[in-house]
């Protein structure tokens, strides 16, 4: 495993972003909806890292990735619990990756006419969008490599680890192969 983001370089930016959102956010209170599972250690670090009054709120969409591919329709599968009507909503996730998910929570909450809807992710994977998104807050830009680590997992392993770190392809095979083996 190859750590690309250590641990002190994503606190620094998480606080880098809290900072970022206050300022956008000086009249009004935000309401940050964290994406489950894989927002949670950025959620709860942003959250530490806002200096002003926010509210959270969380969507859960199909998790159509076993390992490392993906198909292509997600589904929501938690909704909100707070009407978003006239507020200003900040979705939160870890990667964007394809975009298919947060083309599709964006166009599903934009529905329910909040003030303003804006994103934050932790991760950015530019090389392998196939739906446009706006990110108005990204922590880092990664390459094309498969990411685990503060909150990402591959098959709900690794999520605890304070960085981020790629899996070489040798990883993923075994990680694959054990999980077959180990479901016989
Ligand atoms: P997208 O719909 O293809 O943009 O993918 C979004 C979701 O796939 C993210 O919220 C992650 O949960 C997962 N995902 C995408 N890339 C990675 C990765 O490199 N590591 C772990 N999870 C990933
Ligand atoms: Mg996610």
């Amino acid at each position: 495993m190859e750590v690309l983001i250590s641990a002190a370089e994503i606190q620094h930016r998480v606080c880098d972003l809290g900072k970022q959102i206050a300022r956008d956010h000086p009249d009004r209170s935000p309401l940050l909806v964290g994406v489950l599972n894989g927002c949670i250690l950025f959620i709860a670090d942003l959250m530490k890292a806002i200096p002003i009054p926010h509210e959270i709120d969380f969507v859960s969409v199909s998790s159509y990735r076993l390992g490392k591919e993906s198909t292509r329709a997600p589904r929501l599968l938690k909704d909100l619990e707070k009407e978003i009507v006239g507020r200003d909503v900040i979705l939160v996730e870890d990667i964007v990756d394809s975009g298919h998910t947060l083309a599709f929570l964006r166009e599903s909450l934009l529905a329910r006419g909040p003030r303003r809807l804006r994103i934050a992710t932790l991760l950015d994977k530019p090389s392998r969008r196939e739906r446009e998104v706006p990110l108005d807050y990204v922590g880092f830009t990664v390459p094309d490599r498969f990411v685990v680590g503060y909150g990402l997992d591959f098959a709900e392993r690794f999520r605890h680890l304070p960085y981020v770190a790629a899996l070489s392809e040798t990883e993923i095979e075994s990680e694959t192969s054990g999980r077959k083996a180990g479901s016989l």
